[in-house]
C-alpha cells in the first residue's frame, strides 16, 4: 500500500499539523506502507489527481482539514481518505453545533452562548457583557467556535478581565462561544472504529503543571503531566468511554476521534468538544491513549488503511 500524509495547511496549528504528520507517516512506515508526506499547499491537488494514492491520511489541524473542506476535496478526486466525512466534519468543527447536537441527545455539556462580534459593535460591548455576566455567571471559559490547541482560549474569572479576554479571542476569529467553566479533571479520550464499531480507549488525564493546559501547555514536554490510563472511578471511566462513544456516533464520526471532556467534584462527566483530527505529536493525546491500550500508533492507523481500501 501507499499512502498519502496531509500536514502543514495555513492554519494557526500548520506547526503542530506537521509534527502530527511526521510521527504518523514514520509510525506508518514502520507498519510496512509506503507514505508521502504532502503539504497543504497549491501543489496539493494536482499531484493527489498524478499520483493517486491507495488512500490518504489527513493529519491537518485548525482549519480545512477539519471542516470538511479537504475531504469534499477528496471525494471529488474520488480518493479513498481515513476519516470523517465533510458534513460530519462540519457537524463537529463547529463547537456549538456538536455541543447542541449532543446536548439535544441527553449529553452532559456545560451551559453556553454564542456571541457573534458584529453584536458587540452594534450593542455595545458593555451591555452585552453585563447579560452574559447576569445570565451566565462566572468563571467563564471563552473560546472561538472554530479552533484548537486552545489557541484563543481564554478563562474568565473576574468581571474586570472580561473585556480584553473577549477580544483576545476574537483575534482567533469573529464568534466566541462562552461557556460556564466546570471545575474538576481534564480528560480526553480517544475512540478508533473496529470491524465491531467505535471503541473508546483509556481516558488520559491532563495535569498541567500551572493549571492551564494552553498551547505551550500542549506542546512543550515536561510542562504537563499526563496519566494513561487516567486512574478515575469505575463509574466515573465508563462515563466517560460511553460520553466519547457516544458523541462519535451522534455526530455520524468515522474511524477515529477523540474527546474532550470534564470530569466535574460529583464524577459526572461533561463533554467539552470532540477532534475530527486529532493531534499526533510527541505530546499529544491519542498517541498516549493507544500506547495506553497496549497498541501503537502504526498499527491502528495501518488498520485504518486497510479498512478505507478494503
Ligand atoms: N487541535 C489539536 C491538534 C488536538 O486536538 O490535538
Ligand atoms: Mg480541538
Amino acid at each position: 500500500r501507499w499512502v498519502a500524509v496531509l500536514s502543514g495547511g495555513l492554519s494557526h496549528e500548520r506547526d503542530v499539523s506537521l509534527r502530527s504528520g511526521r510521527r504518523l507517516s514514520a509510525a506508518l512506515r514502520s507498519a510496512g506502507l509506503t507514505v508521502t508526506e504532502q503539504d497543504a499547499d497549491h501543489d496539493l491537488l494536482h499531484r493527489l489527481r498524478n499520483e493517486r494514492p491507495d488512500a490518504v491520511l489527513v493529519a491537518l489541524h485548525g482549519g480545512e482539514g477539519e471542516n470538511g473542506a479537504v475531504q469534499s476535496i477528496l471525494e471529488l478526486l474520488d480518493i479513498p481518505y481515513v476519516g470523517t466525512d465533510p458534513r460530519a466534519c462540519r457537524r463537529a468543527w463547529d463547537k456549538p453545533t456538536a455541543k447542541a447536537e449532543l446536548a439535544r441527545a441527553g449529553l452532559n455539556t456545560p451551559e453556553w452562548t454564542v456571541l457573534p462580534q458584529s453584536t458587540f459593535r452594534e450593542l455595545g460591548a458593555q451591555p452585552v457583557l453585563d447579560a452574559l455576566v447576569d445570565k451566565m455567571g462566572l468563571p467563564l471559559m471563552l473560546k472561538p467556535v472554530q479552533g484548537g490547541s486552545a489557541l484563543g482560549a481564554r478563562v474568565v474569572r473576574d468581571r474586570a478581565e472580561l473585556p480584553s479576554a473577549m477580544m483576545g479571542t476574537f483575534a482567533y476569529g469573529d464568534t466566541v462561544l462562552a461557556e460556564k467553566l466546570i471545575e474538576g479533571t481534564e480528560i480526553a479520550i480517544g475512540v478508533v472504529e473496529e470491524s465491531d464499531g467505535p471503541h473508546a480507549l483509556p481516558p488520559v488525564r491532563i495535569e498541567p503543571t500551572n493549571g492551564i493546559f494552553d498551547y505551550t501547555a500542549r506542546y512543550t514536554a515536561g510542562l504537563t503531566s499526563y496519566q494513561a490510563p487516567a486512574e478515575l472511578s469505575a463509574a466515573a471511566t465508563a462515563e466517560a468511554s460511553e460520553l466519547a462513544v457516544s458523541a462519535h456516533r451522534l455526530l455520524g464520526l468515522r474511524d477515529v476521534s477523540r474527546t474532550d471532556a470534564i470530569v466535574d467534584a460529583a464524577g459526572r462527566v461533561h463533554f467539552l468538544e470532540v477532534n475530527v483530527s486529532p493531534g499526533l505529536t510527541e505530546t499529544s493525546l491519542l498517541p498516549m491513549a493507544i500506547e495506553a491500550a497496549g497498541r501503537s500508533v502504526g498499527e491502528v492507523f495501518s488498520k485504518l488503511v486497510e479498512h478505507t481500501v478494503g
